[in-house]
């Protein structure tokens, strides 16, 4: 864990330049608008360490797979959310100087991500290596209301000198991915342009061909007037274009460089349109000028945080971790454009690829679904639904048949990108999220209708995965699966994972429900599905139904705990507060071997299954449970805390809900798992807004009808949340003297607050 950001409810901030933090922070200040975002690098030459990102939404290339052994079923790529071009680049000299962070002397260096504003700022003095001082202040910004656009002033004042300085204004498609697994470059290019105050670069992926347009122009001022340029050198070399412009700086004065970027895709636009889209959308740009861009942007943020904004009084260290959890997503994934998913790191960093995974299903659903309108929620549906011929396929490589579907772990256009057996092949709980994501969407919009339009097709698919993978033990006379990771990921290739035996037979019983649903509701679209389907109903449900029925749950009565596989008692029971501090990370400290045969638990297993289905099971039943894993989970994946947060409070352990908040409110922020300089963890940020509304708030919607079961922590002195329900926005605050809901729009409506009824006009 480290503590070198300040606290600020809005800000996120960095005083004085570690290097050592450095990749870190990079992570931390990214800014995005989910359409493009880009790593907080710095926008001049840097020879320390550093982790250059710049991602374009949706493009992406299909790394050939690299992996030790290979196993049949594996898939031939792993699709990677690109490194694109880079727009930021502008490099300083001064003399013959390099203005360098890695090299020059530096003082009062202030980074600040303010999160009201989207913005990310910088200042700083640096001493060059003829002593030679100038101050740097630069703030950038990716768009919110022009998606496609970048901005970027970059101020210099000489403190102790007047001399030339040389600014190199460039875009550059020379990039490389960190995690290429053969140290290939994925970009070639297509085309490029420069002249005197303008550069374009078109490059395109290889294998996939999409096409990425950036484009830049700039402006150079002192005291809002252009400054006199004595040269303008045209710079262009394979994949790069820019201009070095010469001018004088004058001690004392501010000049300020204003650096605009268009950045296109071939998803968005015509391949031969793209250059003359990319000028247009600059042209536009250029003519707002930086402030007034900057200001539409800002109302954009405004008119977000209007809507899904919490406010923590008492604890800024809480409020600015659940600010930052918030401003990551949002400047993620927007909802706009349903081709789109939430990577785990967003545009934040390589790891992961960028690509797909169940944490959207199981984390960022519920966000999207309380903060947005329900069609971004619905999109996110809708994006499983498209890939539903591909994981049929992922099935069939399988060898599952007569259109099983087995969702992917990890895609991009859904195939499976995984390459891991013990996951690929093994955690196949992923495959009902979908199932699940269904069931909460239509639970929180009462859209039961999704099922007749989508959900069923999709259901009777993943309904026949399981109805193949489980097998009859006669030994046990009940159904098993066998040979699975539950998401417990410290375990591999175990039996009867009881999360996985669990969801697995609940989505069969939810695939019945739902084709009694639509048969009754919609039965001319019932037999279109079934046609297409070449569903055998009686066959299959009865099926469905016996395996629902004999599905075998590993327990130990004697405990009166759900076991997390057959094996788990034999394994010896230790608490992680018996490990030392050197130890932690488990995953980067001890052998593989080692951690498989240890009880610690990566992140929630039983526990996610009771947190997904908490009304079947008593408040006992789940205290047991509960106090029988937490004290073994070491939280080593950012999906865990605030699950635990949410049973947590519901058991009333507020103090170890707040502690446990904390983690996953501040995982990046104090880099608890020693891992942020790989990128942020965007998809566990939709856990935290769960732990404040579903942990703290417990808002649950139980039969149409929102409830509410509030506490506090008592490190806060109130809390307050909006949540979009059906139509309606309201706002909860809870305080010390108690709860306040209002509905701020929509129509009248009555949920219930600790048990009693109350109407919202
Ligand atoms: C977790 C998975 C998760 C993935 C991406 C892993 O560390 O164990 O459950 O899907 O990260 O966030």
């Amino acid at each position: 864990m480290k503590e070198f950001l300040k606290h600020h409810p809005w800000q996120i901030i960095e005083e004085g330049f570690d290097p050592h933090y450095h990749t870190i922070s990079e992570s931390v200040f990214s800014i995005g608008n989910g359409q493009m975002g880009q790593r907080a690098n710095f926008e001049e030459t840097y020879t320390g360490e550093t982790l250059r990102g710049s991602y374009v939404a949706g493009v992406y290339y299909p790394d050939k797979t690299r992996v030790g052994w290979w196993k049949n079923g594996y898939p031939e790529y792993f699709a990677k959310v690109l490194n694109a071009p880079n727009w930021i680049g502008l490099d300083l000299r001064v003399g013959k100087h390099v203005l360098d962070l890695a090299v020059c002397k530096i003082e009062d260096f202030r980074r600040v991500l303010d999160m009201q504003a989207g913005t990310l700022s910088r200042s700083f003095v640096a001493t060059l290596a003829d002593g030679k001082k100038l101050r740097v202040s630069a703030q950038r910004f990716c768009s919110m209301a022009r998606g496609e656009v970048g901005a970027i002033r970059y101020a210099v004042t000489p403190l102790n000198f007047s001399d030339q300085a040389t600014v190199s204004l460039f875009v550059d498609a020379d990039v490389v991915n960190k995690d290429s697994n053969y140290d290939e470059k994925f970009w070639e290019e297509v085309y490029k342009e420069a002249s005197a105050g303008c550069a374009i670069v078109t490059a395109q992926t290889k294998k996939t061909f999409f096409h990425v347009t950036t484009a830049m122009r700039y402006a150079i001022t002192a005291g809002g007037q252009p400054v006199r340029i004595d040269r303008t050198d045209i710079v262009e070399r394979e994949k790069f274009a820019g201009n070095e412009v010469t001018f004088n700086i004058e001690q004392d004065q501010e000049v300020v460089i204003y650096k605009y970027a268009a950045v296109l895709s071939s998803e968005n636009h015509a391949k031969d349109k793209l250059v003359a889209a990319s000028k247009e959308v600059l042209d536009g740009a250029v003519r707002t000028g930086y402030d007034a861009l900057l200001e539409e942007h800002k109302a954009v943020w405004k008119h977000t945080w209007e809507v899904c904004d919490i406010t923590i009084e008492g604890d800024v260290a809480a409020q600015q971790g659940i600010r930052f959890n918030i401003f990551q997503l949002m400047q993620t994934y927007t909802g706009k454009d349903e081709r789109l998913n939430i990577g785990p790191k967003g545009f934040t960093g390589e790891k992961y690829g960028g690509v797909t995974y169940w944490d959207t299903e199981a984390y960022c659903l519920p966000f999207f679904l309380s903060t947005a309108e329900p069609t971004v929620a619905r999109n996110l549906l809708i994006y499983r639904y498209k890939h539903l011929p591909k994981a049929i396929e992922n099935a069939r490589k399988l060898g599952f048949t007569r259109g099983a579907a087995f969702y992917p772990f990890v895609t991009m256009n859904g195939e499976e990108c995984h390459n891991e057996w013990e996951i690929t092949f093994e955690e196949i709980h992923r495959t009902s999220a979908m199932a699940y994501a269904m069931r909460d969407y239509i639970v929180y919009t009462g859209d039961k209708a999704y099922l007749a339009e989508y959900g069923l097709e999709v259901l009777i698919g993943i309904a026949r995965f399981w109805a193949q993978r489980v097998n009859w033990s006669s030994e046990k006379n009940k159904f098993v699966i066998l040979g699975v990771t539950g998401p417990n990921e410290y375990e591999n290739n175990v039996n009867n994972n009881w999360y996985t035996n669990y969801l697995g037979a609940w989505t069969l019983r939810f695939t019945l429900e739902a084709i009694d649903y639509v048969k009754g509701a919609f039965a001319s679209r019932f037999g279109e599905i079934a046609g297409r389907t070449q569903f055998q109903e009686a066959e299959e449900t009865t099926r469905w139904r016996e395996i629902a029925e004999k599905m075998y749950y590993p327990e130990d009565s004697r405990r009166g705990i759900f076991l997390q596989q057959d094996g788990f008692l034999d394994k010896e029971i230790r608490r992680v507060s018996d490990l030392r501090a050197e130890d932690r990370p488990l995953n980067q400290k001890w052998s593989w071997d080692r951690i498989l045969r240890s009880c610690f638990i990566k992140q929630a297993d039983v526990l996610q299954g009771i947190f997904l289905f908490e009304d079947d099971f008593d408040m006992e039943t789940i205290r047991r449970n509960y106090d029988f894993y937490e004290p073994m989970t070491v939280h080593e994946s950012s999906l865990s805390p605030c699950v635990h947060v949410i049973l947590a409070s519901k058991l009333g352990y507020k103090s170890m809900a707040y502690d446990l908040y904390l983690r996953t409110a501040r995982l990046d922020l104090d880099d608890y798992n020693n891992d942020t300089e790989d990128g942020c963890h965007i998809t566990s940020m939709a856990g935290t807004w769960m732990s404040v509304v579903k942990g703290f708030g417990g808002m649950r919607v139980k039969q149409d009808t929102l409830h509410f079961t509030p506490f506090i922590p008592d490190q806060w002195t109130s809390y307050s949340f909006r949540v979009e329900f059906r139509g309606r926005v309201l706002k909860v605050k809870v305080s010390r003297d108690g709860v306040e809901t209002r509905l701020e729009s929509g129509a009248a409506l009555e949920i219930m607050v600790n048990g009693a009824a109350v109407s919202l006009k």
